[in-house]
């Protein structure tokens, strides 16, 4: 599943944050044989925990950038200046540079509240690598 499991450990030390609460540590070790991230499982849970209360039609969040982030074809859309995702490429995607606040901070995400942790930023940047897909 998620690279970031294998180091929530070393992580969640740096961070102060766990990934995968409630889920035992010894299943995580066994990554090959667990699927690749994907955007059903990995990244649209984060988005409606996180993100949707501001972006969906009727959310702030949407009303300011346009970005509807309760469907895979909102995610890939964008804001009304365009896509915040570039397949493949997370260092490219404003979408990685606000959720890892290398941004003003008005604009880090979400807005105003607390940074999502090591383990969703790195699922989502692994999603992106390997290339945003609607899997
Ligand atoms: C409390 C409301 C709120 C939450 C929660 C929130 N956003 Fe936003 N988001 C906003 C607002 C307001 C803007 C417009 C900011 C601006 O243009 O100044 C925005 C803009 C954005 C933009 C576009 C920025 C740009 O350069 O135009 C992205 C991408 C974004 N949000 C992603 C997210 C993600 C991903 C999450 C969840 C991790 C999230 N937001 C959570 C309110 C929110």
């Amino acid at each position: 599943m998620k690279k970031c499991q294998v180091v929530a450990i070393a992580a969640a030390i740096a961070a102060g944050s766990i990934c995968g609460l409630g889920v035992p540590g010894s299943t995580r070790t066994a990554a090959a044989a667990e699927p690749a991230v994907t955007f059903r499982e990995d990244v649209l849970p984060v988005f409606q925990i996180r993100c949707v209360s501001c972006h969906s039609p009727t959310g702030e969040g949407y009303k300011a950038s346009g970005l509807d982030l309760t469907t895979y074809k909102g995610v890939i859309a964008g804001t009304k200046y365009g896509p915040m995702v570039v397949p493949g490429d997370p260092d490219s995607s404003n979408l990685m540079r606000l959720l890892d606040w290398k941004v003003s901070p008005q604009l880090r995400m979400p807005h105003n509240k607390k940074q999502l942790s090591v383990c969703d930023r790195d699922a989502i940047r692994t999603w992106i690598r390997e290339g945003a897909k609607d899997n």
